[in-house]
């Protein structure tokens, strides 16, 4: 983590070609990144990675790009339902880039992930080849790199499909990275930070850092360490020396005292940086800054999980990692909203199913305050479907656990780890013995956090997960609790009963899917549903429970957001989600909110245009975290419901109670009313104590005249990778938002930016969304820009036939921490 380098952070470029340091002005160690002005051909071309092929008529692009996104949704498509009906196959990057100093320098390049099987070569020799299309992997350049022109070409093999359950991308997904340093430098991830002890009072910091040596003779270093707060300044430092053979590396280990240090929470993700130096014979020759935070972890099998000596239940969503419109190629800035709104939801909890994440992910949850259960694979040995990673478990998956754990573990967000999600070999005969030398090497490389997998088959009937299996986790981990027998209602506390030294986490549980703003008529065609009943229902079953009982550290719900694959023609994207492929909440999105947060909220489903419907009966849902709920139409009370959750129980004496008793009207965790449809305003009124906090209302609507356009942020960095989100609404003639909506809008993006994605969340809708042209879907679309290095304006006008147009500007800025690129 290389907390001076970030995209959400206004960046200036100053020059293209711009030198950056760690510090002092003279830091010999150089990050730059790699991402602009590559060459591609989406053809498997002989002979591509000799420097001399000519690739004029290759298309020039940046990274992170996913071809994939850019193709056609097709029924016959090879990658099929798991990967979205999407096109693969095989796609050539070439990238010139030129190095003024070589002599007496380790360079590296790393890629951050790409899907997959790459081979890299530099100046036409074969570096390597790398099948895991989601962990980062590095190259050593420094003994076929010259002064002067370079190229890198990388070859990238996503044609043997199917090899993913859900949408993967292919291509230079996530970002690409030159690291230039002394030959006597840190290691990559070769600091590896912890906090034994962390209270308000005082933390023990300590830092195990890797120097390798490359220089021809041993040396002498001396490493420094030093801890500066959130504001950049120095708490404390240590320094002491050590000897590194030539050829070799050697570990140091330093031990600080911090007093009075600000936690790492939920509420407050402070940060800290440790910037370590290198010296040789008092020469600085690397300077490397590490991010981190102080806190206090525990998982106690009686209390669940605790945070600086606090309980704390994991509300969880599981997320996978495309982001619907962009595909796998995902700006920081799409998760920084993404994040937000699971925030506002009351998540705390993410878990990255099933692979390793971004880096920049893992950045925002230490920065936003998350915990993630950090997962790795979806498959071992035992295979899921035909070129999955099963083909590549034998060889790969020590190496590949090995850089997982190294790469994440300084991320205070990262609480524990998952081994895998669903694993065949829970249910074999010694599966155990597969997962043993994945966890012991978790053990070796991370002490500090508990283990576990997302069991499916715990009490299956056929072919139930074994015991020594689960034993051996540290934490055993439930897909589905609820699925079999009598764990319908009693869940965890079956095996509570038989394994009370069990710390149990709920790694995969159903949420509240559904399509965003659809409802459906059930038997009487004439009746309007809130999606998903059912659903609602066990969702809400299994918070009763898991609120209740603090031996259950959480749940992870399937999923946070849709993604886009693992559905059936014509879907193309499941549809899982509380939050839509676009970012835009559904309704079971206030579910969770109405249980995971305080602020007085309401949510009404569904929408109130029904024309043609009148008279017949609507049912209408409510979320709220009020006490009591009134519902009106047109001004006729349909009477005041309550729910309450947890009840109150008595104190201070018989029938004495803390707060006003709530008049409660159902064991639900929603509240209904039937109401028969007239159009006009149907509005909740929510009271807390008898009095007003909150009102919800929905009109009905006439038909749509004029087009809204909102956006997130009015200015974002020139820095060709910052977005900004522009929201596409349409207003009747009385300024009402129109709910259900699906006019035919065209964009039009002029100045410092660019569309990069333009979706509206419905699942079926087979149009290409790299276009300008979308059709809204139940009221919204989802414009994505982006800037360009260019400081200037961006202009986003929207237009509709029989619709008034709107436009809307954006400013793109100077950056105020450079990112060095790396000199064309
Ligand atoms: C789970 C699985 C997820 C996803 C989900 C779909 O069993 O772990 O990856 O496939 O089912 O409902």
């Amino acid at each position: 983590m290389k907390i001076l380098y970030s995209f959400l952070f206004p960046v200036i470029f100053l020059t293209l070609v711009t030198t950056f340091t760690f510090g002092a002005s003279t830091s010999p160690r150089q990050r730059l990144l790699m991402d602009f002005g590559w060459k591609f051909s989406l053809t498997d071309t002989v002979g591509a990675e000799k420097p001399a092929f000519n690739d004029n008529k290759w298309r020039t692009l940046n990274l992170p790009h996913d071809w994939s996104i850019e193709s056609e949704f097709k029924a016959d498509a090879k990658t099929g339902g798991g990967g979205g009906y999407l096109s693969t196959g095989i796609g050539w990057y070439r990238k010139h880039f030129s190095v003024s100093k070589t002599e007496g320098k380790n360079i590296r390049i790393e890629f951050d992930g790409v899907y997959q099987n790459s081979d890299v070569w530099i100046n036409g020799n074969h570096l390597g080849n790398y099948p895991n299309g989601y962990m980062s992997f590095s190259y050593n350049l420094t003994p076929f790199i010259k002064k002067g022109d370079n190229i890198v070409t990388v070859r990238v093999n996503n044609s043997l499909q199917p090899n993913s359950r859900w949408y993967s991308g292919s291509g230079i997904y996530r970002h690409v990275w030159l690291n230039i340093t002394e030959p006597m430098h840190i290691e990559q991830w070769g600091t590896y930070i912890t906090t034994p002890l962390a209270d308000l009072e005082s933390a023990v910091i300590k830092i195990k850092t890797q120097i390798e040596n490359n220089n021809a003779v041993s040396k002498s270093a001396l490493l420094r360490s030093i801890i500066l707060d959130a504001k950049g300044k120095e708490v404390c430092r240590t320094e002491s020396s050590l000897k590194v053979l030539s050829g070799k590396s050697a570990k140091s280990e330093h031990t600080l005292l911090l007093s009075m240090p600000s936690l790492w929470s939920l509420e407050t993700p402070t940060m800290y940086t440790l910037h370590s130096v290198v010296l040789d014979k008092g020469k600085i020759v690397d300077e490397i800054n590490t991010a981190f935070g102080i806190r206090d972890i525990k998982f106690d099998v009686d209390k669940g999980f605790l945070l600086n000596g606090k309980q704390v239940k994991m509300n969880g969503v599981c997320l996978h990692h495309d982001g619907g419109s962009v595909g796998a190629a995902v700006p920081e800035a799409m998760w920084e909203r993404r994040l937000q709104t699971l925030k506002a939801m009351g998540c705390n909890a993410i878990r990255t199913s099933h692979n390793p994440v971004a880096p920049e992910f893992l950045d925002l949850c230490d920065r936003m305050g998350f915990l993630v259960q950090n997962e790795v694979f979806d498959e071992w040995k035992s295979g899921k479907v035909m070129y999955g990673y099963h083909l590549y478990f034998d060889k790969w998956s020590q190496f590949d656990l090995t850089g997982f754990i190294r790469r994440d573990r300084n991320h205070p967000s990262v609480v524990m780890w998952s081994a895998g999600n669903e694993i065949g070999e829970q249910r074999q005969d010694n599966g155990q013995e597969k997962l043993r030398p994945l966890i012991e090497t978790f053990h070796k490389e991370d002490p500090t956090r508990p283990v576990t997998t997302g069991n499916d088959n715990i009490a299956a009937d056929d072919g139930a997960a074994r015991l020594p299996f689960l034993k051996m986790l540290d934490i055993v981990g439930y897909n589905y609790v609820d699925r079999w027998h009598d764990r319908r209602e009693l869940y965890y506390s079956i095996d509570r009963l038989a394994h009370p030294d069990w710390t149990m986490v709920g790694t995969e549980s159903v949420s509240i899917p559904g399509v965003r703003g659809s409802y459906y008529t059930s038997g009487d065609s004439s009746m309007i549903r809130p999606a998903n009943m059912a659903s609602v229902v066990r969702a809400e079953q299994l918070w009763k429970f898991v609120s209740n009982h603090n031996y259950v550290i959480g749940d992870f719900m399937w999923t946070g957001i849709d993604y886009l694959g693992e559905s059936k023609w014509p879907g193309k994207n499941a549809s899982s989600g509380i939050i839509d492929l676009c970012g835009f909440p559904k309704d079971g999105y206030y579910f969770y909110q109405s249980q995971w947060t305080i602020k007085p909220m309401i949510h009404i489903a569904p929408h109130w245009n029904w024309k043609g419907r009148e008279g017949t009966v609507i049912p209408v849902l409510v979320y709220t975290n009020c006490d009591d709920v009134e519902l009106f139409l047109n001004g006729k009370s349909f009477g005041v419901k309550a729910l309450a959750f947890p009840r109150q129980g008595n104190s201070g004496g018989w029938n004495k109670y803390d707060k006003p008793q709530v008049d409660i009207t159902t064991g639900d965790l929603h509240l209904g009313w039937d109401v028969p449809y007239e159009a006009g305003i149907l509005k909740a009124v929510g009271r807390r104590e008898g009095k007003i906090v909150y009102t919800e209302v929905l009109h009905t609507t006439g038909a749509a005249a004029s087009i809204r356009l909102s956006v997130d942020r009015n200015e974002i960095s020139a820095d060709q990778r910052d977005v900004a989100h522009v929201k596409v609404e349409v207003f009747d003639a009385n300024g009402f938002i129109v709910p259900d909506a699906g006019n035919l809008i065209q964009l039009a993006v002029t100045g410092a930016g660019s569309l990069i994605g333009f979706d509206n969340g419905n699942p079926v809708d087979h149009s290409s969304m790299k276009i300008s042209q979308r059709n809204m879907f139940n009221g919204l679309a989802l414009a994505i820009i982006q800037s360009t290095e260019k400081h200037g304006n961006i202009k986003i006008s929207a237009t509709s036939p029989n619709l008034k147009a709107a436009s809307i500007e954006i400013k793109t800025i100077e950056c105020v921490s450079p990112v060095a690129l790396v000199e064309n």
